[in-house]
């Protein structure tokens, strides 16, 4: 089947308590790591793409490599995102040149000037049969040239997202309630030892996700900086020569419970790069003779696609779901 907009997919989200997967891709061997595990699992997914990787990859490439995997994957619905637009010109880019879903990022803007950009984009994009994601609240982390430190993000108030939504007319929201963009997110500081030794994050912010659905009721909603950044890959870049000291991220039992409730797209890209990255670097300090691309590419590539499974059936719920969002 062609690329598909949102809308059938986060209906059935909602209704039967699951989340769709929607992971970053900047390369060949991401978006084939991604979609064959989707294909294997007869999962829905949202493939999105950011400004930094447009500038990085560049929008036809990374275009034409989706429609390879459409056509690769007939069997399940394919949404291709503008993830984090930055600006009209950028979302009119992407709506112009093949994606079927886009996010305009007003978050840092005060409040009227973020309705009335993420309108001006909803007016152009539903004309055109493309879904939108706005943004109410600004989440700790780093994301193209944004940085918010931590202590600096501001949760989501649940008494503006009824205006938002209907003023602008999104097709979905993203919220803050305590995720956070990267492989650290969260300080040491901010968690508490269990017995073992572990460092545990504070919970997200359920009462906010509630207070937020009972004033959208069967609106989806969407969370960002969802990476749960997985110790053995943290261990694999540190036991292979890389230094990351305290990555931390969000449990997976408070995503799937997300999922369950009125989260409906869950993002996901710094657990698909810590794969990537350990796997690379265990290769080569495994391999020092070796030199050729396809070697490492292809164990990268294939832990993506294992993570990506792991996702689709134990976190976000949306395994065997594919036939019923078409
Ligand atoms: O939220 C941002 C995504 O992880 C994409 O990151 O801007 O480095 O491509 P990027
Ligand atoms: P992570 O950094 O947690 O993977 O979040 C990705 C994201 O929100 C992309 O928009
Ligand atoms: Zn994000």
């Amino acid at each position: 089947m062609a690329l598909v907009n949102s809308k059938k997919m986060f209906e059935m989200a909602y209704k039967n308590g699951y989340a769709i997967g929607a992971f970053n891709v900047n390369n060949m061997e991401i978006v084939q790591g991604i979609t064959e595990a989707c294909k294997e699992e007869n999962a829905p997914v949202i493939l999105q793409v950011s400004k930094g990787a447009r500038a990085y990859a560049n929008h036809t490439y990374l275009v034409k490599l989706v429609e390879a995997a459409v056509q690769e994957c007939p069997e399940i619905p394919i949404v291709l995102h503008l993830d984090h637009g930055p600006d009209f010109e950028t979302c009119k880019a992407c709506i112009d040149g093949g994606f079927t879903s886009v996010m305009i990022d007003g978050s840092h803007l005060p409040f009227e000037e973020n309705i009335a950009l993420t309108k001006k984009v909803v007016d152009y994009a539903h004309e055109r049969g493309v879904t939108v994601e706005g943004e109410l609240g600004t989440l700790a982390g780093i994301e193209d040239e944004v940085k918010v430190e931590h202590g600096k993000e501001s949760y989501t108030k649940p008494e503006e997202v009824i205006e938002f939504v209907t003023r602008t007319g999104v097709d979905s929201l993203a919220i803050a309630i305590g995720t956070s963009h990267g492989a650290y997110k969260f300080t040491p500081e901010q968690c508490t030892l269990n017995e073992d030794g572990i460092l545990v994050p504070p919970p997200l912010r359920f009462d906010i996700l509630e207070a937020v659905s009972k004033k959208l009721p069967g609106f989806p909603i969407v969370l960002h900086g969802s990476s749960s950044v997985p110790q053995e890959y943290v261990k694999m870049v540190n036991e292979n020569g890389g230094k990351m000291p305290n990555a931390i991220g969000v449990p997976e039992e408070q995503l799937r419970k997300a999922a369950a409730l009125s989260v409906c797209k869950i993002n996901i890209d710094s657990d698909l790069r810590l794969a990537m990255t350990g796997t690379i670097r265990k290769f080569y300090n495994d391999h020092p003779d070796k030199f050729d691309p396809r070697e490492y590419l292809k164990p990268a590539r294939a832990n993506i696609k294992e993570i990506v499974r792991h996702k689709l059936i134990n976190v976000l719920g949306c395994a065997g779901k594919a036939d019923e969002c078409k």
